[in-house]
């Protein structure tokens, strides 16, 4: 099948590869020449593990095809994928200003019959006034349906996701464009779930909600943990093994940040305000993840009162480890918040240094986990990177001023951290 995708984001480029990969000639559209450029060479404007290889066999298999222009693109292709980003606006609301955009351009160039499908995430509604833009400008003779594709890919495990996704949620208006994005996604396993399209809209946000909602909850029980002297991953642990509840999205830590959590929340409350229902749990959901946050700025204050000129270390800056987003990290309002104290901050990342140097400024970076922790009077762990689990602690012990860590993301045993000496501190035990 030949389809298109428009726009080359986490959702886009690795979801166009995936299905480039399974045979399919795919186009990708950008607007701008030089990423555009760049991938017509293999080389992607993102880290993600896995990512490049697919990207590279699929273009010298000329499956995968990247371009500025629409016209070629959309009118040899069966499915147009909408993959553009839908950023937050000022108050929470999504961003719809590209999808539009994007939608008069495919208008401006179908023929024949096209399934334009919504990879993006959207406010319900949406994809009904996708339709009104293209039945407005296209061409009478092209006939054009509207589908509603979410993606649930996570960054680093994008690739997995993609091919051994739990569910597959199709939202479509005819079914005619359902059998063909079947079609599409037969050689993909997984849960196929077919439905209308307002309820495939509804179930992304659904999804990223109580993801969210889960990760607060793990991060209010850790805390009442910690005042009443219960251990909290005990706790978590606890009733993680009741399948009715599940073990997965309950590790308490520095909160939950990326482009996707926290911009779903902001619109999940926006589309409930606009629609007269006060979603109470979600307003709390994203009170909770700032007081983790936060609280991780509070407890480097109660192990060195005083932060004025001391070195604070910080290890992992990206919102979750295996990619180099800064996005909505937590490190981000952690680090400003121990500089307003007059902390100097030195910091390391195995991969999120480059995009970090652009928002974070005042700050030393460091090459490795070692220099980091040279003379630093605490070191902070804030993003759970695999190398940075069995670094040699009796080193760091050695080489760090004082001997105290704020571990964010719970990866060291605390007893063992607790006898090599370290002033440790948890979260949730
Ligand atoms: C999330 C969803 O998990 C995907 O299903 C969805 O497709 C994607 O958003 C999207 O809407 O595009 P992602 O943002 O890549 O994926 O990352 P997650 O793995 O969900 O992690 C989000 C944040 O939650 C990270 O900061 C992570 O550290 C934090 N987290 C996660 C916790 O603090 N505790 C947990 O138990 C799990």
């Amino acid at each position: 099948m030949t389809i298109t995708f428009i726009g080359h984001g986490y959702v886009g480029l690795v979801t166009a590869s995936v299905f480039a990969d399974l045979g399919n000639t795919v186009w990708v559209i950008g607007h701008t020449k030089e990423k555009i450029e760049n991938l017509k060479k293999g080389i992607i404007p993102i880290y993600e593990p896995g990512l490049e290889e697919i990207v590279k066999r699929n273009v010298r298999a000329k499956r995968l095809l990247f371009t500025l222009e629409y016209d070629k693109a959309i009118s040899s292709s069966s499915i147009v994928f909408i993959a553009v980003g839908t950023p937050s606006r000022e108050n929470g609301e999504a961003d719809l200003s590209s999808v539009f955009e994007v939608s008069e351009k495919i208008a401006q160039h179908s023929t024949g019959y096209t399934v334009v499908a919504t990879k993006s995430t959207v406010p319900v509604g949406t994809n009904k006034k996708i339709k009104e833009i293209i039945e407005e400008k296209k061409n009478p003779k092209a006939e054009v349906d509207v589908a509603s594709v979410p993606e649930f890919l996570r960054e680093g495990q994008a690739i997995s996701d993609t091919l051994n996704p739990d569910r597959i949620v199709i939202g479509t208006e005819s079914k005619k464009s359902e059998k063909l994005l079947l079609e599409l996604h037969k050689p993909i396993d997984g849960n196929m779930v077919l439905t209308n399209i307002e309820t495939a809209e509804m179930i992304k946000y659904a999804a990223n909600a109580f993801l969210a909602t889960k990760i607060s909850f793990a991060n209010a029980i850790a805390h009442l943990s910690e005042v009443t002297g219960a251990d909290g991953l005990k706790v978590l642990e606890g009733i993680g093994y009741d399948k009715r509840i599940g073990a997965s999205f309950l590790s308490p830590g520095a909160g939950y940040g990326g482009s996707c959590l926290p911009k779903d929340i902001k619109a999940l409350l926006n589309i409930s305000q606009k629609n007269g229902y006060d979603f109470g749990l979600l307003r709390q959901v994203h009170k909770v993840n700032e007081e983790a946050i936060k609280r991780i700025s509070k407890k480097a204050k109660k192990v060195l009162p005083d932060l004025f000129g001391k070195t604070i270390t910080v290890l992992g800056l990206s919102f979750k480890p295996n990619t180099d987003d800064m996005r909505d990290a937590p490190s981000i309002p952690i680090i400003a918040s121990l500089k307003r104290e007059g902390a100097k901050i030195k910091i390391y990342d195995p991969v999120a240094i480059t995009n970090a140097k652009k928002i974070i400024k005042d700050i030393v970076f460091c090459k490795d986990p070692y220099e980091a922790c040279k003379d630093s009077d605490l070191l902070i762990i804030v993003t759970e990177w695999n190398e940075f689990k069995q670094l040699d602690l009796n080193k760091i012990k050695k080489i760090m001023r004082n001997p105290a860590i704020i571990d964010g993301r719970n990866i060291y045993d605390a007893q063992k951290a607790k006898e090599l000496g370290f002033n440790y501190v948890g979260v949730g035990r």
